[in-house]
């Protein structure tokens, strides 16, 4: 699929496809949609009325021009109420656009940078939904399959902006939203294969030879040697090896700020010996998925050059039942020095994620955020549209929070709360792994906060928004690829 920017009148473009915007069930006198009707002798209008077509956001209309116009059909895309309108709305447009455009085989689309002519949004903004949405709507899983059942492929879009002082915006907007695609797209390719080809050691293969960035694996003897515990008590009972990865991204020039990723990158969770249960195990290869996040956002970072210098950390291990696993009961030393009581196997992310998060404190961050898919309690929590985030700066948690309502990959603040943390205290070691009964995703986050030393730091839970099985217009069955977007926002434009 190639975007390029239209400039020259709508009613003339050869196109198979030409999209304009719908608000509150009514054609604006200065919208695109207005243009068109006039030419199609009012047909537009008729429609609309007659079938009583009200423009909701993901409703779209399709008609026939019957050669009245140069494209053969106009699809009406509503976009809801102007009040509400926002960035997802045009997002999930783009991925309803791809999909109808698929379905009458339209090789060449024209559309609108919806949203464009409203001034809550730039046509930067408006034109990189559009891409994401057209891109990550058409995201398919395909290398398992014998024969691909989405042959079919757009290969040109084309967007509008007749106003010549907006092209390089929306040019802008292009490139942004088919960088940021590309990086979720591999993000989610990690995710859905399966967890008997994506090994620890074959994800390290993936951070490898990213372009700009330089990485580092650290095998078994290596993680001995940094005396990583309790990453290793989690990778012992595993056949396949674990990796530990690191990637640094340098910009050119003074780097303003420099930030420590780190993403949980368990390739899949059995639960260990307190084994899961089979319904809850079924999803588990996706507990790579922060991992996989932070491999697709450095896979894109040297085309998207943020100003900022970026460390990445996985460490990576299967959560596997042996009889070698690590054993409820056991205490790990983790390379911070802190013991911990394991009283739950299948709290293992915290486990890889304590040395991965003392090892960055090392490189002295700036900030550090660490993502991962923690607890099924934060899924109880906030559901599958919400990631919590937690930390101990107010400031870096706010711009997060920010990004994610940009991206439509939102976050929600739950409490870091002090008077949980009782709840870790073990008898015979520093901590043990699990808290009480109640609020397992602030325990955990308080878990966490033990191995990040001095350092500003916000958690991002993702479990619920990682995986999908109801998914919107620009998503597909299985992973979502959460959070690159958002990363990518953050690094690019509103790191303070
Ligand atoms: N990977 C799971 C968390 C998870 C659950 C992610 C559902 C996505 C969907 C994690 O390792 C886990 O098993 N956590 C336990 C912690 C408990 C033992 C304290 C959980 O949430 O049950
Ligand atoms: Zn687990
Ligand atoms: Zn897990």
């Amino acid at each position: 699929m190639k975007f390029s920017v239209e400039t020259r009148d709508l009613t003339k473009v050869k196109t198979d496809l030409l999209v304009v915007n719908m608000h509150d069930g009514k054609v604006d006198s200065h919208s695109f949609a207005n243009k068109i009707d006039k030419k199609l002798g009012g047909e537009l209008r008729k429609v609309i009325k007659k079938e009583k077509f009200e423009g909701k956001v993901g409703q779209t209309k399709l008609i026939n021009t019957h050669g009245k116009i140069s494209a053969p059909y106009v699809l009406v895309l509503g976009l809801g109420d102007k009040k509400k309108f926002d960035l997802e709305v045009v997002r999930r447009g783009g991925g309803k656009i791809a999909r109808v455009a698929k379905e009458i085989h339209a090789t060449h689309v024209t559309t609108a940078a919806h949203g464009g002519h409203l001034d809550t949004y730039s046509k930067r903004e408006c034109a990189q939904a559009v891409v994401e949405g057209m891109l990550l709507g058409t995201y398919h899983f395909a290398p398992y399959l014998k024969k691909s059942k989405d042959a079919f492929a757009i290969k040109q879009v084309a967007i509008l902006c007749p106003d010549k002082t907006k092209i390089k915006e929306v040019k802008k907007g292009i490139e942004r939203g088919e960088l940021v695609s590309q990086g979720t797209s591999l993000a989610r390719d990690l995710i859905n294969t399966p967890a008997c080809d994506m090994t620890p050691v074959q994800l390290s293969r993936a951070a490898k030879f990213l372009k700009g960035v330089r990485t580092k694996v650290l095998l078994t003897p290596q993680i001995k040697r940094l005396k990583m515990g309790a990453y290793l008590g989690v990778a012992q009972g595993a056949v396949n090896p674990p990796a530990f990865i690191e990637m640094h991204y340098k910009p050119s020039g003074k780097p303003k700020k420099k930030i420590a990723l780190i993403g949980k990158g368990v390739t899949f969770d059995s639960g260990g010996l307190s084994i899961k249960p089979a319904k809850f195990m079924e999803t588990m290869k996706d507990d790579m998925s922060a991992a996989a996040a932070v491999i697709g956002l450095m896979s894109i970072i040297s085309r998207l050059k943020p100003k900022v210098e970026v460390w990445g950390f996985v460490a990576a291990a299967e959560n596997a039942v042996d009889a070698r696993s690590i054993r409820p009961g056991d205490i790990v030393r983790a390379m911070n020095g802190k013991t911990i009581e394991v009283l739950n196997t299948d709290a293992e992310g915290r486990l890889t994620l304590a040395d991965a998060l003392h090892y960055a404190s090392q490189k002295k961050p700036d900030y550090m955020v660490d993502m991962a898919t923690l607890t099924g309690a934060c899924v109880v929590a906030l559901g599958e549209r919400y990631s919590a985030i937690m930390g101990n700066d107010q400031e870096l948690m706010d711009q997060l929070i920010k990004v994610g309502n940009l991206t439509g990959e939102k976050l929600w603040q739950l409490p870091l709360a002090e008077e949980y943390k009782s709840e870790l205290k073990s008898p015979i070691a520093d901590l043990k792994n699990i808290g009480g009964n109640y609020a397992g995703t602030i325990t955990a986050a308080l878990f966490l906060r033990e191995f990040v030393g001095s350092y500003k730091w916000a958690h991002l839970d993702i479990a619920g928004p990682s995986w999908t099985d109801k998914p919107l217009e620009y998503e597909t069955r299985g992973a979502t690829g959460v959070m690159v977007r958002s990363l990518a926002e953050w690094l690019c434009g509103s790191i303070k």
